[in-house]
Order: C-alpha cells, then sequence, then structure tokens
C-alpha cells in the first residue's frame, strides 16, 4: 500500500459509511478550522458542491464560498447554484458575473491551448483579487477549502488533466494570498462515494448526478475564437440536448453528453428564408474512467430529432451533426 491508499484506508475503510463519514469529516474540519475563516472556489460540480455542504455543516458563517461565471458556463448555471447553495442551504456565497473580463481577455485567441492558459490565469487572478478583498473586509481567511478528489491526487488521474486541472484548484495563488491552510474534506473518495455523501447531505440530484464539466467549461467545446453570441448559440443547443437525453432517459447510458459548436457555417432555410447559421455538433460517450471512450449508440430517431429541434429553435444554428469517434483517436472535449 502507498501512502495515498493507507490514508484513504484510514478515512473510509473497506466500505464507505456515508452516514459516519459524513460525522468524522465534519468533526475532522471542526477540529482543523477551529473558529477561523475558510474560502472556497465552488464551481456547481459535484465535487466542489458537497465540499461546500460538509464545511457549511461544519463551522456555517465562517465559509464563504465564490463562484465564477467566467462566460462560459451551460445554461443557468448561476442561477442554478445560487438557488440550491444560498437559497437551499443558506451558504455564504458570492456569485461574480465576470464574463466581459474574461471574454475580452480571450479575444482574438483560437489556439486551443493557448485559450484554455487564457482562462486558467484569469481565473487565479480574478480569484486572487476576490480573496484580497475578502480579507480586507472579514479580517484573515485562514484557509483555502479545495474539491479535490481521489482519483486526483493518486497516479491514474482523471483524463490525465491534474496540470489543466490545477487551475480549478486555484493551486497558482501569488504569494500575497497564500493560505495557511487547504481543508480537503472529499479527498479521499472516488467520484461515486463523493455523490452518495452529496445525496445524504440533501443535495438535488440535478447537482449530485451532474456529469463531469470541464474547469474552462464551453471555451473547449466552442471553437475558434470565443464569442458572447457562438457562446449563447451553443448554450440553448447544449441544453436542448441534454434536456432531450433526461427525457429520454439516455442520460443513463451516457457519462458525458454535450453540444460543440463547430465554428463552420452552413447554408440552411427556415421559415422560408435563407439562413446561414453554425453548425452544432452533439456527442454522448460512455467510460469508466475517461482515458478511453465508447460512442454511446443513442437511437437514429432520437438523434434526428434532436438535430431538427436544434436546427429549428435555435437562432444562428442551422445545422446538426453527431459525433460518433471513440477515444482514442478523438478527446472527448474538442480542444
Ligand atoms: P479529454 O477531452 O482529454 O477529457 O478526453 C477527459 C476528461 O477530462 C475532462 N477535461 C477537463 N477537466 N479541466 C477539467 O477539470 C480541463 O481543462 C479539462 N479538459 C478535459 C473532460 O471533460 C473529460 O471528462
Amino acid at each position: 500500500m502507498n501512502q495515498a491508499e493507507k490514508e484513504r484506508a484510514a478515512k473510509v475503510g473497506k466500505k464507505l459509511n456515508v452516514k459516519a463519514y459524513i460525522k468524522a469529516e465534519i468533526e475532522a474540519i471542526r477540529a482543523q478550522v477551529g473558529d477561523k475563516r475558510v474560502l472556497l472556489a465552488m464551481s456547481g460540480g459535484v465535487d466542489s458542491s458537497v465540499c461546500a455542504v460538509l464545511l457549511h455543516k461544519a463551522i456555517g458563517k465562517n465559509l464563504t464560498c465564490v463562484f465564477v461565471d467566467h462566460g462560459c458556463m451551460r445554461l443557468n448555471e448561476a442561477k442554478e447554484v445560487k438557488k440550491v447553495f444560498k437559497g437551499k442551504f443558506g451558504i455564504n456565497l458570492i456569485q461574480i458575473d465576470a464574463e466581459k473580463r474574461f471574454l475580452d481577455k480571450a479575444k482574438g485567441i483560437t489556439d486551443p491551448e493557448l485559450k484554455r492558459k487564457c482562462i486558467g490565469g484569469e481565473f487565479i487572478t480574478l480569484f486572487a483579487d476576490v480573496a484580497r478583498d475578502l480579507k480586507k473586509k472579514l479580517g484573515d481567511i485562514e484557509f483555502l477549502g479545495q474539491g479535490t478528489i481521489y482519483p486526483d491526487i493518486i497516479e491514474s488521474g482523471v483524463g490525465g488533466h491534474k496540470a489543466v486541472k490545477a487551475h480549478h484548484n486555484v493551486g497558482g495563488l501569488p504569494k500575497d494570498i497564500i493560505f495557511k491552510g487547504l481543508v480537503e474534506p472529499v479527498k479521499y473518495l472516488y467520484k461515486d462515494e463523493v455523490r452518495k455523501v452529496g445525496k445524504a447531505l440533501g443535495i438535488p440530484d440535478e447537482m449530485v448526478m451532474r456529469q463531469p464539466f470541464p474547469g474552462p467549461g464551453l471555451a473547449v467545446r466552442c471553437i475558434g475564437e470565443l464569442t458572447k453570441e457562438k457562446l449563447d448559440i451553443l448554450r440553448q443547443a447544449d441544453f436542448i440536448f441534454r434536456d432531450e437525453m433526461h427525457k429520454a432517459g439516455l442520460d443513463k447510458k451516457a457519462q458525458q453528453f454535450f453540444a460543440i459548436n463547430t465554428n463552420v457555417k452552413s447554408v440552411g432555410v427556415k421559415n422560408g428564408a435563407r439562413t446561414f447559421g453554425y453548425v452544432i455538433a452533439i456527442r454522448a460517450i460512455s467510460t469508466s474512467q475517461f482515458v478511453k471512450a465508447g460512442v454511446v449508440p443513442l437511437p437514429f430517431a432520437f438523434v434526428t430529432k434532436v438535430a431538427e429541434k436544434i436546427a429549428t429553435k435555435v437562432k444562428g444554428a442551422n445545422r446538426v451533426v453527431w459525433d460518433i469517434t471513440p477515444k482514442p483517436p478523438a478527446t472527448i472535449e474538442w480542444e
């Protein structure tokens, strides 16, 4: 057994006992943090959501969560996060609408790696600004909360994206806002275990059962330069596809399913008039570890129904293609 395995065995045992884990983790957080403050970057994903509720149960108002909308979030994401975490749980949640700041920064960038770096770098800068501001307002914030999970810390980390994920886990913060400690209450759990803990904590299924969503968000699914127009078109198409997948019960067959704005434009006809709009791709994959992925054989009638709905309802999109490429050779995300 290596060190990480030993630590996991000590925390989780052979099989996770959800109730006992929650109780022990709340006590462990209280013992670590005492009456000091914790800042947590919340993405709306499962891991940071579960982390937020555990921390809130342990230290209440001494937890401040920050949700940054970088303009590449899915439809209604910020609203849903607010409704659940501020509304239902009463968590101290600061939402930052930074769409313009991020899109201005990313203007003109078309290279996929540069786009990722731009968003990751801007995220750290913005989070650092927020942390500095809060420290001025609230006094010292000694701890940084992180939704690190077990696959992140073992060698076979999800898709080998540890370095990229770092921006999400705000690893590269500048020196003047280094925290005295990290609080990582789901660090020894696998994803399915995090979901179980989340359910037991009363987090709604829509949040707990969410598919993984990359840190740079729709930026890696919107090919070429990021513009609000292209992202808005993508958000609507993506919502229609995901909604239809849920309604048809096909969500249970896929680990990830989403739409892509291909940045290609084609001619179409709507209401008897010629249109020139974006080609949207849809992708649904099945995988266990995200290192390899297969294509979910969606029923053909379902695919054509979704294509027609997107091309009819979404202004600015007039054609839909289905990505039927496994990983490898393709990656799951397009960029
Ligand atoms: P790929 O596209 O490499 O994706 O086949 C494998 C898994 O990793 C997710 N992914 C990311 N997750 N930050 C993340 O937090 C990222 O930059 C990132 N890029 C890809 C992807 O959604 C899939 O689950």
